[in-house]
């Protein structure tokens, strides 16, 4: 698996990291392929409840191989365990939905720990509209913009593919995520419903 050198985006000692709205993914981003990274060792965790340990996360994108892991991390947070269905979410539908959608799904991890998966994002898009799916963080690593990260990163390959437009579905009821959401410019819609239609069986419509 290949890595990606830490090269851009150390922001320097006293300096916050940038939030949503204020060009992050150019700053992070300005080159393909080197994929996003937080480095908290340069920029020490100084708000009140923010975690101490530094980390050095790093994104790459996800293969079929980081089954196990990511598997594993959605597993370790209830709010991802009651999205997952036992057919798109198996090893085989994971596998298809990365064929379909190999560009766009990114993992961080730590680089002291580069096989244990911190996060993950998938996101794929049918030509014209993308759908974030089961962006998750370990519970040990939130709130250090690990997923504000992931996001970044995802919209920026989905804008490379030509897509102008992103959405994703979440628990009412599912605070932390809702505004995380908000914080990152995903405007709730309030004139739609969601309908859908199980076309498979082993998949009850309420997952
Ligand atoms: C939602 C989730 C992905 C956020 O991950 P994270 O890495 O902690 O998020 P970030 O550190 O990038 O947060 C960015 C901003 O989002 C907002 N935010 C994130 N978590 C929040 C929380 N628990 N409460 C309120 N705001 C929150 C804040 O504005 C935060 O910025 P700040 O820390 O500077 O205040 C994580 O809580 C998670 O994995 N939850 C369980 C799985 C889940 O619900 N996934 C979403 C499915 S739709």
């Amino acid at each position: 698996m290949p890595r990606f050198s830490p090269l851009l985006f150390l922001p320097a000692p006293g300096k916050t990291l940038p939030r949503a709205g204020r060009g992050v993914a150019q700053l992070v981003f300005p080159v393909r392929p080197i994929y996003g990274i937080l480095s908290e060792t340069a920029a020490p965790a100084r708000e009140k409840g923010r975690k101490q340990n530094p980390m050095s996360i790093q994104l790459r994108p996800v293969t079929a191989a980081d089954y196990d892991g990511i598997f594993a991390l959605w597993n370790s947070t209830e709010q991802s365990r009651r999205a997952m269905n036992p057919v798109d979410d198996s090893r085989e539908g994971i596998e298809k939905y990365l064929k379909r959608n190999p560009s766009t799904c990114f993992l961080a991890y730590d680089t002291g720990d580069p096989d244990r998966v911190i996060g993950v994002i998938l996101t794929g898009h049918d030509g014209r509209r993308a759908i974030v799916h089961h962006l998750c963080v370990h519970p040990d690593c939130r709130r250090r913009g690990i997923a504000r990260l992931l996001v970044r990163q995802a919209e920026d390959a989905l804008r490379q593919e030509g897509i102008s437009k992103v959405f994703g579905l979440v628990f009412k009821d599912n605070g932390p995520a809702n505004a995380f959401w908000e914080e990152q410019g995903y405007s709730l819609r309030t004139n739609l419903n969601y309908r859908n239609k199980s076309l498979n069986d082993q998949v009850p419509k309420g997952e």
